[in-house]
């Protein structure tokens, strides 16, 4: 299966800032094709400008969140039709930040899902345990439930993609041992399969903490189909490194 290197920008970057940004990723995937399926996903107000960077390159655009309805009087909100009206390909769904921050359950997840794949958006869906629940021997229990609970019905391996973040992982430096990613990939695909009939063909990406000097050994464990990537998308050369140690 091809990787999917996908570029979780959060809240960073500035107009010009994010336009050298993509189109310099743009020229890197155009001169070294085929490497991976790459994604950016900008702050909302920049997707436009990100589109316009990378058109004519392999890389799509995605969204870090949409509102689980269609249109309406939800002041700040972005919907999934927009999102894919402007050209954006995918949309992440229930990061960890989203969750924290924002109080999103994994029933406004699922919701916010079903309405991406009704725009006709490719749905990555976050799950992960915090360290207090890896440190109790809760991991599973909570990543098991957060599928069940946040996957959209009628998704297909096509149009669902999981990222798996541990939240101590993110933006701390720290990674699982290649053996617990892989553990917990198998766990992953076992439950898609079991709760929505998807473990096969499923992309399941490794997310936290991923960069050059990490990307070829956790992007070489059967299982890992990719990675979502926070920091290391932020400059072209980290992105970069990331693509091209895909195996
Ligand atoms: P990080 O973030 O790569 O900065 O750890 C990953 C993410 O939150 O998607």
């Amino acid at each position: 299966m091809t990787k999917l290197i996908a570029g979780n920008w959060k809240m960073n970057g500035l107009v010009a800032s994010s336009q050298v940004l993509a189109h310099g990723l743009a020229d890197k995937v155009k001169a070294n094709p085929g490497r991976a399926d790459v994604a950016i996903c900008p702050p909302g107000p920049l997707i436009r400008d990100a589109l316009s960077a990378v058109s004519g390159s392999p890389i799509s655009v995605g969204g870090q969140d949409c509102h689980a309805n269609e249109s309406g009087a939800h002041t700040g909100d972005t919907s999934a039709a927009l999102l894919a009206d402007m050209g954006c390909s995918s949309v992440i769904l229930g990061h960890s930040e989203r969750r924290a921050d924002h109080g999103e359950t994994s029933a406004l997840v699922k919701n916010k899902a079903q309405a991406a794949l009704n725009a006709g958006l490719v749905v990555i869906v976050c799950v992960g345990e915090s360290e207090a629940e890896r440190d109790a021997g809760q991991a599973e229990t909570v990543i098991g439930q957060q599928i069940d609970g946040s996957l959209p019905a009628g998704g297909t391996p096509q149009t669902v993609v999981i990222a798996y973040e541990p939240v101590w992982a993110i933006g701390t430096g720290r990674t699982p041992s290649l053996q617990e990613i892989r553990a917990i990939h198998v766990f992953i695909r076992n439950r898609a399969q079991e709760s929505h009939g998807l473990g096969d063909g499923l992309r399941i990406l490794y997310g936290g903490s991923v960069k050059p000097g990490n990307a070829s050994e956790i992007l070489a464990i059967q299982g890992v189909d990719g990675a979502l990537v926070g920091g290391a998308s932020l400059t072209v050369e980290d992105f970069w490194g990331i693509i091209e140690n895909c195996p």
